[in-house]
């Protein structure tokens, strides 16, 4: 990994990110779940066929496509972070999945054997520091006539779920500037004329996105009410990551404030908001 051209996000989903994935990985997949049955909808994903996941993470995509595509077809989940990759294999060892490969690497430069069938990610796919050779390169993974599809998230004002607990944590530590448009993180393919640029410059035809609405069960909705909500944000994400080096007193205050802005969102046992994701899909037409 050492000639990617992404070193600063390799180094923060294998040292800071990664590990509390892979601490957090069931409540995340129950959190995310939802919104990754959206891209397999729309690509449908067939026995027989090759499947690339890119940015797989700790595996549960990449399981879920080695299922329908069946012991016929084949699955390669891509990824930078070791951590995460070690639980991908993990799970597919349990599951006897020997039609799932996993490889460390960087999506946007590794030499993929081409002829795949499909492109899939589930959130993975919005960190590249070149997305548009990083798409060229996906591009040319696809067999002529192949079909990308991905989730992303829409902008953070239409994600409630993120906004509204990290801005309870204004008047109690100084809050990030927002970062410079199109940099690699969550909400870099919020701008929908950003993302049909790329894919059209990377080569992709029919290039669609739908706007999805979604109820998003915060922490994977393991029913633990308003603190079980508040943990986990105050464990993984933006929060988490401004309460980075806060002191025991600060953390504690935080967590009140938290737990006061998500506290009206009490559905029954969960914590639900709202989010907003596209879906977008696309074709390698020659
Ligand atoms: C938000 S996580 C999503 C993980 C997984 N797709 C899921 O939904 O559970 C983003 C993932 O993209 C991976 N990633 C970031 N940049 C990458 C790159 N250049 N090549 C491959 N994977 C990358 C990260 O290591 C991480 O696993």
């Amino acid at each position: 990994m050492t000639d990617s051209p992404n070193a600063e996000q390799v180094t923060y989903w294998n040292e800071t990110s990664g590990p509390k994935w892979v601490a957090r990985v069931e409540q995340l997949d129950a959190q995310l779940a939802p919104l990754g049955e959206l891209v397999f909808d729309r690509l449908d994903p067939r026995p027989g066929e090759r499947v690339l996941d890119v940015g797989c993470g700790c595996g549960q995509t990449a399981l879920q496509l080695a299922e329908r595509v069946g012991p016929s077809g084949r699955v390669l989940g891509v990824d930078v972070s070791a951590p995460m990759l070690a639980r991908a294999a993990e799970r597919a060892r349990a599951k006897g999945a020997e039609h799932l490969d996993l490889v460390e690497a960087d999506a946007q430069i590794h030499a993929f054997e081409p002829g795949f069938d499909v492109v899939s990610s589930r959130f993975g796919v919005m960190f590249f520091a070149d997305p548009v050779a990083a798409f060229a390169n996906l591009h040319r993974a696809l067999a002529p006539g192949g079909r990308l599809g991905f989730v992303c998230w829409r902008e953070i004002g239409l994600n409630p779920w993120m906004r509204i607990p990290l801005m309870a944590l204004a008047g109690h530590v100084p809050l990030p500037e927002p970062p410079a448009v199109g940099a690699p993180g969550p909400f870099s393919f919020a701008d929908p004329e950003r993302v049909r640029g790329i894919l059209d410059g990377a080569g992709f035809a029919d290039v669609a996105l739908s706007p999805v609405a979604a109820g998003l069960h915060v922490g994977g909705g393991v029913g633990g009410g308003v603190d079980g909500a508040v943990e986990f944000l105050l464990s993984i994400g933006p929060v988490s990551a401004v309460l980075r080096d806060a002191d025991e007193g600060t953390r504690a205050t935080a967590a009140a404030a938290v737990g006061d802005a998500v506290r009206p969102f009490l559905d029954g046992p969960d914590v639900v908001m709202d989010a907003a994701v596209w879906v977008v899909t696309a074709r390698r037409s020659g």
